[in-house]
């Protein structure tokens, strides 16, 4: 059933304690018309991960997709993927997590000092409008919150695991109070999601339909694609795609 979920949030919630995906509920709720909706749930039955993966979404993670319609163009709306990574990195450090970004959008909790990670947090942003316009965005975030080791994926870490239980509602809040500050000013997300890269100077492989790119990550752009540095030296700007830390 849904619940009322009482938040100081700069956006109205719609809790659920099950769902399919938040992210297919958000998409509804932009056909309605509706905006700074963020939809929460204890627990998804059909959620989606980036290209097309599974994503487990058991009971104790938070599990929200925020639904915005920015004046913006389809090239800045990774910044607001960024931002939500950004965003939810702080939530986590806040509850006392190492919390890591890893490009472009995992938060991770670092394993060793060799760019080595288990990831904690994934963003899958979903949007509709025209090529100079966006209409609405979704940016679906899930975190493995309070949720036991035995029933992560190989390869991921929780709240739980990490510090201890969050207060789920007080993450929830933190998370939006500063997605919200970020996207009046999208200028300073860049530099804040710099500060909290795991990825830059790292040695990385980055898949593309055109072919994988390796060498050492040394920077991203204003708009947030990578740039690495080949060992022929030169110098490559991947935009999108999955990055793999590899072993120096
Ligand atoms: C990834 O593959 O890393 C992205 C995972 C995104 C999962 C979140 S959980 C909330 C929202 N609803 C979904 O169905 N997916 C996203």
């Amino acid at each position: 059933p849904a619940v009322e979920f009482e938040l100081e949030a700069p956006f109205s919630i719609e809790y659920r304690d099950s769902i399919g995906s938040t992210n297919d509920r958000a998409r509804e709720l932009a056909a309605e018309g509706a905006a700074d909706v963020a939809v929460l749930a204890d627990e998804q039955t059909g959620s989606r991960g980036r290209l097309e993966r599974e994503w487990s979404s058991p009971s104790g993670g938070v599990w929200l997709s925020v639904l915005v319609r920015p004046e913006i163009t389809p090239a800045q709306a990774p910044l607001y993927t960024l931002s939500a990574a950004v965003a939810t990195t702080n939530a986590a450090r806040e509850a006392g997590v190492d919390a890591r970004i890893k490009w472009p959008n995992d938060v991770v909790v670092p394993v060793g000092d060799d760019g080595d990670y288990d990831k904690l947090v994934g963003i899958l942003t979903e949007m509709e409008g025209e090529m100079d316009r966006v209409e609405w965005l979704a940016v679906g975030i899930g975190v493995n919150a309070n949720i036991d080791s035995t029933d992560l994926p190989e390869g991921a870490t929780s709240i739980r695991e990490e510090a201890g239980d969050v207060d789920r509602r007080r993450f929830v809040q933190r998370l939006l109070e500063t997605f919200d500050e970020y996207r009046t000013d999208l200028e300073s997300v860049v530099p804040a999601w710099r500060e909290l890269a795991l990825t830059l100077g790292q040695r990385v492989r980055v898949e593309r339909p055109s072919g994988d790119v390796v060498g050492e990550a040394i920077d991203v752009t204003e708009f947030g694609a990578l740039v690495v540095e080949t060992d022929d030296g030169e110098r490559v700007t991947v935009s999108a795609g999955d990055c793999e830390h590899l072993r120096p």
